[in-house]
């Protein structure tokens, strides 16, 4: 496991790399959202949230809803709900099903107990003040509304990682390079619950365990240059260790049939 430095810490929640760099459109989002195709078990993450508002009517905010893939499955399972897809990108939003709305989860553009669900899967490790953007999700969530929340553990896609210190050791010619930015640190799934209990009295956890294998390195290779937006922060030439990244990963295929991926993420519904 591996942490990242306060310089990347702060990169990875920098308002003008997410929004016209790391997430200006969907492109980057998607490369890493496609590399599940390949997971066992197979989860379906927007039937999940789907599943747990079952019992939910009235207004859901999807806060960072990025390219609006939970969005449009809630309009297609629950056209009963008005949902509403947020994100502080424009140009991520320019697909998502309508309405939509640019804005900064750290203030919500909506009045106090006016939601009946939040969705802010994969994004609070993003926000700038956690522990305040969390007080901000409950302000607008009307009693006994639901939050859903998703992120990594700490553990997710080790071996991702062990890829690309070895590549960088490679191009800097040292045994091992520097740690690959961890997105998911910030908020992983070790630290969320301790940081939701500040404003949520019921949390419930459900892992997501799961294994990747691939037997073509595109994928990988997707999922690791899909991090340019932080490639000043990564003390490598990003282009060169993705490159050399693919030719390790493809002698790996070779000798051993598959490269594998331990998927540790998971998703939490909390309750006020
Ligand atoms: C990893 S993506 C997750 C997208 C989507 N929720 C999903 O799970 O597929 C993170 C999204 O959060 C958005 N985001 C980051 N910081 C934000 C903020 N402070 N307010 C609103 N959206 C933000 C990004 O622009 C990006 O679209």
């Amino acid at each position: 496991m591996t942490s990242n430095t306060a310089q990347q810490d702060a990169a990875v929640a920098d308002k003008t790399i997410l929004a016209n760099r790391a997430y200006a459109d969907g492109r980057h989002l998607a490369a890493r959202q496609s590399i599940y195709r390949w997971q066992q078990p197979q989860y379906d993450l927007p039937g999940i949230v789907v599943e747990e508002l079952a019992n939910t009517s009235g207004t859901v905010i999807d806060v960072g809803c990025g390219n609006g893939k939970f969005v449009s499955r809630l309009h297609r399972d629950r056209p009963d709900l008005q949902v509403v897809g947020m994100d502080i990108s424009a140009g991520i939003l320019a697909d998502v099903e309508k309405p939509v709305l640019v804005a900064d989860a750290q203030a919500l553009p909506f009045a106090g107990d006016s939601t009946d669900a939040v969705l802010a899967l994969h994004m609070l490790y993003h926000v700038g003040d956690i522990e305040a953007t969390i007080e901000e999700l409950a302000r607008v969530l009307r009693p006994g509304g639901v939050l859903m929340v998703s992120t990594n553990s700490d553990m997710d896609k080790r071996e991702l990682g062990q890829l690309w210190a070895r590549a960088a050791g490679e191009v800097l010619g040292i045994p091992e390079g520097p740690a690959r930015v961890s997105l998911s640190s910030r908020f992983s799934l070790e630290k969320a619950p301790s940081y939701l209990r500040a404003a949520f009295k019921e949390i419930r956890v459900r892992g997501l365990p799961g294994t990747i294998d691939v037997t073509d390195p595109a994928p990988i290779i997707a999922h690791l240059a899909s991090y340019e937006a932080w490639a000043e922060q990564c003390g490598v030439p990003f282009r060169e260790t993705v490159d050399r990244a693919a030719e390790i990963a493809a002698g790996a295929i070779k000798a051993d049939g598959s490269f594998k991926i331990t998927c540790r993420g998971g998703i939490l519904t909390c309750r006020r």
